[in-house]
């Protein structure tokens, strides 16, 4: 089977996969999508703001949801939060992800992210908390083990199937690697020899030779991250078929999602401060919309005419003005 064949799907990036950009991901060919992750302490302590990564607009398609934690009853929490929202009588999300790998030093100091990446009892008791605490189906996202020589991969993955997970997500990178140097595929492959659980593979994935390669290891899918952020019709390509939209037809169908989420936001939402229009989208024009310029002659000063953009009116003139430029 070729890269035609395989199933693609989106992975989660916290500040980016908001609902605007999972739903540009499906269009461009996503078979599915993560939310950022989630923070269960949060939703727990009943922090309102955390509420607003768990909303979905329509056009999405399949929408996961990412948890991250390391108590067992705030997980349990989380789980039935998620699991209750409902879309037209629907449950929202298609499943519940636990976050085993964000390196990030403060996520990892609350004894969550990638600490769990070393930890294959307390993942085994937080994916059962969560496990019972959901009729969705329950997966876990990981990397191999804290740094080369402590792989902890193939422990893990017991844990989970013990815990009654039915797949997990291998970031096939160390948590001492961060989000750079090899993919140890060789250690996906004799993985899926080993484990019941359906595996996604995912790490550095940018054209079809990779996915072709993490093919050969036998998982059942694929993920893709930072490729998407400035291509969210990679989906397509990837699996050779014509992408159904330019750079900027992208940024097009980007600035149009955002402006109509956060409407929704601020009108499910009435009580909570959600940011106004103008702020929203400069917000997003600086942390996001920039990317879909990287690497193009004149990039270092288009990002600092995207840090300066204050209104969606600016942030229209300048996209305007930066795809004359350069030429997309
Ligand atoms: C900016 C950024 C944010 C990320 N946020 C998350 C997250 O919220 N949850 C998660 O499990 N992984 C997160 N990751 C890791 C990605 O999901 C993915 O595992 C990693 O980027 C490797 O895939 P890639 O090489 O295709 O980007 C993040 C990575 C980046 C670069």
């Amino acid at each position: 089977m070729g890269a035609a064949g395989m199933r693609i799907l989106l992975a989660p990036l916290a500040e980016f996969t908001d609902a605007p950009f999972r739903r540009l991901c499906a269009e461009g060919g996503a078979d599915m999508t993560y939310t950022e992750m989630v923070s269960a302490a949060a939703l727990f302590h009943g922090h309102r703001p955390t509420r607003h990564l768990m909303e979905t607009m329509p056009g999405e398609g399949r929408v996961a949801c990412q948890l991250f934690g390391a108590d067992e009853e705030e997980m349990a929490f989380a789980a039935r939060e998620a699991d209750a929202l409902r879309d037209g009588g629907r449950p929202r999300f298609c499943e519940l992800n636990l976050n085993a790998g964000c390196p990030m030093p403060r996520i990892m100091r609350s004894g969550a992210g990638a600490r769990l990446a070393a930890d294959p009892e307390r993942v085994y008791r937080l994916l059962k908390a969560m496990v019972g605490s959901t009729s969705l189906p329950v997966t876990l996202k990981t990397r191999l083990g804290p740094h080369t020589g402590d792989n902890r991969i193939f422990e893990l993955a017991d844990a989970a199937e013990r815990a009654g997970a039915c797949g997990l997500i291998v970031h096939a990178r160390y948590t001492s690697q961060m989000h750079g140097g090899p993919v140890h595929l060789e250690v996906l492959s004799e993985l899926v020899t080993r484990t019941r659980l359906k595996v996604v593979g995912n790490g550095s994935i940018l054209d079809e030779t990779d996915v072709a390669a993490m093919e050969q290891t036998g998982v059942d899918a694929v993920m893709v991250g930072r490729a998407a952020l400035r291509d969210p019709a990679v989906f397509a390509r990837l699996k050779r078929a014509k992408p159904p939209f330019g750079p900027p037809e992208a940024v097009e169908r980007h600035l149009r999602y955002l402006v109509e989420f956060r409407r929704a936001l601020a009108e499910r939402f009435p009580e909570d401060a959600v940011l106004d229009e103008d702020a929203f989208i400069s917000l997003k024009a600086r942390t996001h919309l920039f990317r879909y310029f990287a690497g193009v002659p004149g990039a270092a000063a288009l990002r600092k005419r995207f840090n300066a953009v204050r209104t969606l009116a600016e942030t229209r003139e300048l996209l305007a003005a930066a795809f004359s430029v350069t030429g997309g």
